[in-house]
């Protein structure tokens, strides 16, 4: 069996997000964004293992945001792309990001114990109990509008996943949304489970998080914000005698000089920004999901712009690293990370921004 990073506590988490879907975090126009492709996210991800990274985290998306670049109208769908990337890479933990309502739990538990299979150990779960009304209703779901029927249907989803990756028994169900006849998993995941990640915001979702994940992830928009929040979840998940760590996610551009990272941010996430596809993007946001603090509604849309949302890492290197160092000094477990064109830009990430974190003993 391989390590899966995700259960490593020694060290401050570092994954990439996004990168399944076009233009990766950044809404914006310039040429040089973000190309999904499969031989680009391959060549990520050996980029990743080899430089000891510890996860990639996809986004699970059924139709793009619309402006000129239609932002993320193409995505690489998670659990083919996680099964190709945990086939193709050695320590590297990948998950899968799904839509309770869109997957039946049945089918997941076992496309999860395969991807674990496949890689020793190495995959992961993102639950997605579902906010983007417009894109269930492409899928001809029905999102309710209340947070208790959302997660009241993902906690019995994962109930079911649960169970099927306890034991090989058969056995039936008969619950409120699923009724099931002589079912069992097999296989069964490696060590019975897999790290799961959940990116709840509302206090339904927080119950659900707490109830059931390794991992909640969270925006950092401001640090002192952060830090309450962080203890308070952690409280939470205490209370319920469980372990949950808060993760969050990242834009970066970092360069030799501030001055030459600051005008990259401004020629991709100002002059060029996806203006339309940021205000489709925010207004979905506020109206069906309640991750982001609707106070900050300025702030936020620039953030958007730059990486949906992202906390900020732009800079020289040391200036970087001073960030994720804030990050792990507010009580984050981690953080993912994108660039505007993640191969481009990773290898100068990793040869002046990771020295100064094992430097500094995060990793
Ligand atoms: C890091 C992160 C990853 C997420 N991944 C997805 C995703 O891939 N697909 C999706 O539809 N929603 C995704 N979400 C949205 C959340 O799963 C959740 O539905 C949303 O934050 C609304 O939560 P709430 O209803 O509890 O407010 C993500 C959110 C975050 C912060």
């Amino acid at each position: 069996m391989t390590r899966n990073m995700m259960l490593a506590d020694d060290r401050f988490l570092l994954g990439t997000f996004s990168s399944n879907c076009s233009s990766g975090m950044s809404v914006t126009k310039v040429e040089e964004r973000w190309v999904n492709s499969w031989e680009n996210n391959l060549k990520l991800g050996h980029l990743l293992d080899d430089a000891g990274i510890d996860f990639m985290l996809p986004i699970a998306r059924w139709i793009g945001y619309g402006g000129e670049t239609d932002f993320h109208g193409g995505v690489l769908e998670t659990v083919t792309w996680a099964a190709g990337l945990l086939a193709s890479t050695k320590n590297i933990s990948v998950f899968a990001t799904i839509h309770t309502a869109a997957n039946h739990p049945v089918v997941v538990a076992k496309q999860i114990a395969t991807i674990d299979h496949i890689s020793n150990g190495r995959a992961g779960l993102n639950i997605v109990a579902g906010w983007n009304k417009p894109e269930y209703e492409a899928l001809g779901l029905n999102l309710p509008d209340d947070h208790e029927t959302r997660y009241g249907y993902a906690q019995e989803w994962f109930d079911v996943v649960r169970k099927l990756w306890a034991s090989k028994d058969y056995f039936d169900w008969d619950g409120k949304y699923f009724q099931l006849k002589g079912v069992h998993g097999d296989p069964l995941p490696i060590r019975g489970d897999v790290p799961i990640i959940n990116a709840a915001g509302s206090p339904q979702g927080r119950e659900f998080a707490t109830d059931n994940a390794n991992f909640l992830f969270t925006p950092a928009i401001d640090l002192a914000r952060s830090t309450e929040e962080i203890k308070e979840l952690k409280d939470q998940a205490k209370a319920k005698d469980r372990k949950v760590d808060v993760l969050t996610f990242s834009h970066v551009i970092c360069r030799p000089t501030e001055e030459e990272a600051l005008n990259y941010l401004e020629h991709t996430a100002k002059t060029n920004a996806d203006w339309e596809a940021v205000d489709n993007l925010v207004r979905l946001q506020f109206a069906h999901a309640q991750s982001f603090p609707h106070d900050l509604l300025a702030l936020i849309r620039d953030r958007f712009a730059m990486g949906h949302g992202g906390f900020p890492l732009i800079g020289t290197p040391d200036q970087v690293a001073e960030g994720i160092l804030s990050l792990h000094r507010a009580g984050f477990a981690g953080t993912t990370l994108s660039f505007v064109d993640y191969v481009k830009e990773f290898p100068y990430f990793r040869d002046n921004v990771l020295p100064k974190l094992d430097a500094a003993g995060i990793r």
